[in-house]
């Protein structure tokens, strides 16, 4: 509503200004960015790729991070995303109903579960939190790899799915596992449309590092999403976020900047981020961010919390220039809670292996690895790829991440 004509005729004019005075040349500290910032509207996602992939990542994050109520769930958009669990029923028998949006926000809703790539691995390490004042319990999982002396470090995770990816797996069937097989195999195969995006989050279980929501330090009070959810106290620690303006998706990963819940990041990859950081490059030091982000999060109106996420970095090719693997993942949520070793964490060439066999074997079979570089081939032609989406894994029946009716 803020955005009218009339601005954005005039931050064009200031384009088009600076491109005749020469003002163009630094862009990360002139007004000439904010400027062309503005000219969008910051809550609605790009729909196709800006001038770089960290820019268009932040643009897909910030608008997904908009402010829905200040003081209540759903705090921000994605909140209002549908959770993987709902897309994928336990008894494809009974059909799909996906609730509505008020019962996805609705708190009793606002279900965590275990990281099924860490259970994958090792199901002991599944764990209840204990919900409280009558709440429902949350499942959980121990991360598998947690920092020196936070063997009880317990990560609650949720998959969110933007409206065209649900439509999509609606629509194509592809929510049961013998809908994705012909959908999988057929000549146009699993395809999902431009505007899709996926959001994984991670949160740490506050009080399995000793701490309580009523009493928090100060370092946890600021710059970082805190919510009680069910009772307890919860810290977003990790966002992973897939969008599919590009043919193979652009991989995206953020975390705070925050020394106790996040104490590894950018330690082992080290971070980098075109757009938004100052310096571009570092190995775990705090960095400010530069003014045409701030200029894009003032304008999208984020919480103040948000300020302090970093980008770790943006993956968008299997390999870099000189052919080798390129890599990416995020302190908590592939190390920590999953186990895998950063320098085997390549987003983008792990989830190329999402496939499906016509006699309905999931593609996790053959994730016997950390995957990096060029795709693996498939077995044999039996199997068919799934547009790098593992949520497809959920499907009923035979899902190997859930158990069905
Ligand atoms: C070693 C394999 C592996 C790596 C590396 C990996 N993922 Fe995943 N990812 C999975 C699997 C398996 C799932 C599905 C199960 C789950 O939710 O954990 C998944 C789920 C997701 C989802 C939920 C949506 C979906 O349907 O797939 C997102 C978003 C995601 N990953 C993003 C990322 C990003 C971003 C990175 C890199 C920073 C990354 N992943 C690295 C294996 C991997």
């Amino acid at each position: 509503m803020r955005r009218i004509p009339q601005m954005v005729i005039f931050s064009g004019i200031l384009i088009f200004a600076g491109l005749f005075t020469g003002v163009g040349g630094s862009r990360s500290t002139t007004g000439q960015a904010s400027a062309s910032s503005k000219a969008l509207n910051p809550c609605a996602p790009p729909n196709h790729m800006l001038s770089s992939p960290d820019k268009t990542a932040w643009g897909l994050l910030i608008a997904a991070t908009c402010p829905v109520n200040n003081n209540q769930y759903p705090y921000v958009t994605w909140e209002n995303w549908i959770e993987q669990n709902q897309m994928y029923p336990p008894d494809p028998d009974n059909g799909l109903t996906i609730p509505s949006s008020l019962a996805v926000a609705n708190g009793t809703t606002h279900a965590l579960h275990g990281s099924p790539l860490a259970l994958l691995k090792s199901a002991s390490l599944a764990t209840t939190v204990k919900g409280l004042l009558g709440a429902a319990d949350q499942d959980c999982n121990i991360a598998a790899d947690p920092p020196n002396g936070e063997s009880t470090l317990v990560i609650c995770e949720e998959v969110r799915e933007n409206g065209a990816t649900q439509d999509y797996i609606a629509g194509d069937g592809l929510w049961n596992r013998s809908g994705q097989i012909p959908a999988a195999a057929s000549e146009s195969g699993i395809e999902f449309p431009g505007p899709a995006i996926e959001l994984k989050v991670d949160w740490i279980e506050l009080a399995s590092l000793g701490y309580d929501c009523n009493n928090l330090p100060s370092s946890l009070q600021t710059g970082i999403h805190i919510e009680t959810i069910n009772g307890n106290c919860y810290a977003l620690a990790g966002i992973g976020l897939m969008s599919k303006l590009l043919n193979n998706w652009i991989w995206a990963t953020w975390e705070p900047q925050n020394s106790i819940t996040n104490p590894n990041r950018c330690q082992v990859l080290g971070c980098s981020d075109d757009f938004g950081s100052n310096p571009l490059r570092t190995h775990g030091a705090n960095t400010n961010l530069t003014p045409q982000l701030i200029a894009l999060m003032d304008s999208a109106n984020l919480a103040p919390e948000w300020r302090n996420y970093r980008l770790d970095g943006v993956q968008v090719r299997f390999v870099d220039a000189d052919g080798k693997p390129t890599l990416l993942g995020n302190s908590i949520t592939e190390a920590e809670n999953a186990g895998i070793p950063l320098k085997q964490s390549s987003c983008i060439s792990c989830h190329a292996v999402s496939s499906i066999e016509n006699d309905s074997t999931d593609g996790i079979t053959l994730l016997n690895s950390n995957p990096v570089g060029k795709p693996q081939l498939l077995p044999s032609r039996a199997w068919s790829r799934r547009d790098f989406v593992w949520s497809l894994s959920e499907a009923c029946p035979g899902s190997p991440f859930q158990n069905c009716d």
